[in-house]
């Protein structure tokens, strides 16, 4: 029987090389930043063409505060500019927009912009398109713990009540499902203190290709790739089942 091909509901980008691309280029950093944006806005098209549900771009840790200050001013003016350059195309892709991290703490200017662009697209219903900016995932879960705190001792939760499901609903992903790809360009493996809640199950793809090299074509290997992988959840493969 052939088996049936599971398509990634929800995949995750960690868009590393930028810098990298711009060096090898000699060209300034910047120069790598802005074609990296340029890539990101093709792969989210080309995503909602695929039908893919959710797609994580990582776009700024909180790391990521320690590079020179021009570097940080530039790459928030960046995506300034692309919220503002893209929030047609965001309506008649019917993309809904979302922010993970803690953005409130961004300049005035890409606040302002991030807050619109979220309001005026989240009645859309197709592709989420969720950023990380100003993430870290460690962050995220002591968000989530003293949020969860909070509750207890206002008497909202009962600390017996305390499991996955309801740890989940306090996240910066709530209502979201875990990513089923977690894709990292510039061929580093580790993960960067993203998502690491989200992760216990996600399948990894690496690739050495730098970000602003990534096309389609490298979006499309990726899920064949995720597609030839059996996924058992710390479970066993079903034809050894009925063999113990
Ligand atoms: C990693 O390259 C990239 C970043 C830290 C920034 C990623 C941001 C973008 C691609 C633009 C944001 C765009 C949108 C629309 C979400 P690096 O600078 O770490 O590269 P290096 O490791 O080669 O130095």
């Amino acid at each position: 029987m052939k088996k049936e091909k599971i398509f990634p509901q929800h995949i995750a980008i960690i868009m590393d090389g930028n810098g990298r691309w711009a060096r090898k280029r000699r060209l300034p950093r910047i120069m790598g930043h802005r074609r990296g944006t340029e890539v990101a806005f093709k792969i989210v098209q080309f995503s909602v063409k695929l039908g893919i549900k959710i797609l994580t771009l990582y776009a700024f840790s909180t790391e990521n505060w320690k590079r020179p200050k021009e570097e940080v001013d530039f790459l928030m003016g960046l995506l300034e500019d692309y919220l503002a350059k893209h929030r047609g195309m965001f309506q008649k892709q019917n993309i809904r927009f979302q922010v993970i991290g803690n953005w409130e703490v961004l300049p005035f200017g890409i606040k302002n912009r991030l807050r619109e662009v979220i309001e005026a697209t989240k009645n859309n219903t197709g592709m989420v398109l969720n950023i990380a900016l100003n993430y870290g995932g460690r962050m995220e879960i002591i968000d989530a713990v003293k949020k969860i705190v909070g509750e207890v001792r206002n008497g909202r939760i009962a600390p017996e009540e305390i499991n996955e499901g309801l740890f989940t609903n306090f996240l910066y992903t709530r209502g979201l499902p875990d990513p089923d790809l977690l894709i990292r360009t510039a061929g580093e493996l580790r993960v960067s203190n993203f998502l690491l809640w989200q992760i216990s199950y996600t399948e990894f793809y690496f690739t050495k290709k730098l970000w602003p090299d990534f096309t389609p074509k490298d979006l499309q290997r990726a899920i064949r790739v995720f597609q030839k992988r059996e996924r058992r959840f710390g479970g066993i493969k079903r034809d050894y089942e009925g063999s113990l």
